[in-house]
């Protein structure tokens, strides 16, 4: 996984067939996507459930590229282990799932993988400097965290404060939550480089008819590259 900030779409498969995962994963990375993005929640840290490292693994050998797992789950610590086992490149856990940031992101790496730190759209970015040289990503989600399809919240502000704040330092900077054509070229413009997309990746698409994926991850990768003024 070489660094780079060229825009990179990574599908959730939270808007995927969920009878269907490995043949939705080979479908979206078939039409152009670069990671894919698997939304864990366990219907305590948000109100929802999807499920665990055993579902991770059954998706993993169907990923060629980047598996890139968001935990929304409270506590995290424990099950940092089993993720990493499953095949995750990138794990990201919430700033605001446990008292001890820190320590979680330490055992991320120990693990093995690239270690995400999720922040909420009502978190700040205090702290954050301390934390800049244990993290190869920040996730600022642009929704609150549990479900898919939901508004998307400008957080264009937060995103640039941390552009500056992480300098030249390898650490993504993803959005999660509510991208579309229409609001990709603001986080990209604000210094974003992953932009996770469900419903507006998804829609109109299926396993059988995989080419809406192809014509929607193209439509928000130029509209955030045109943002850029990268010629599409
Ligand atoms: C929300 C998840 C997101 C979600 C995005 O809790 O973390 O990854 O699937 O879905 P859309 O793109 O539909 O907002
Ligand atoms: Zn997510």
């Amino acid at each position: 996984m070489s660094f780079s900030r060229a825009i990179k779409i990574a599908p959730s498969i939270l808007a995927a067939d969920f009878a269907n995962f490995g043949a939705e994963c080979r479908a979206v990375e078939d039409q152009g996507a670069d990671w894919v993005h698997v939304d864990v929640m366990d219907g305590h840290f948000v109100p929802n459930i999807t499920f665990g490292p055993a579902t991770c693994a059954a998706i993993r050998p169907h990923i060629r590229g980047v598996m890139d797992v968001h935990l929304m789950i409270a506590p995290v610590d424990t099950y940092i282990e089993g993720f990493a086992k499953a095949g995750a490149d990138i794990i990201s856990a919430h700033i605001e799932a446990g008292p001890h940031i820190h320590r979680t992101l330490q055992a991320i790496r120990v693990s093995g993988a690239k270690a995400g730190l999720a922040i909420n759209p009502g978190t700040g970015l205090d702290g954050l400097e301390n934390l800049l040289d244990m993290i190869d990503l920040v996730c600022v989600m642009t929704v609150n965290p549990g479900f898919g399809g939901q508004r998307f919240i400008d957080m264009s502000d937060k995103v640039k404060r941390l552009r500056a704040l992480i300098g030249a330092r390898p650490i993504h900077i993803e959005i999660d939550g509510g991208m579309t054509p229409e609001t990709a070229p603001l986080m990209a413009r604000a210094g974003a480089d992953v932009l996770v997309a469900g419903s507006a990746v998804f829609k109109g698409g299926s396993v059988d008819n995989p080419a809406p994926y192809g014509a929607n991850i193209r439509a928000i990768r130029s509209a955030a590259q045109a943002a850029l003024g990268v010629e599409v």
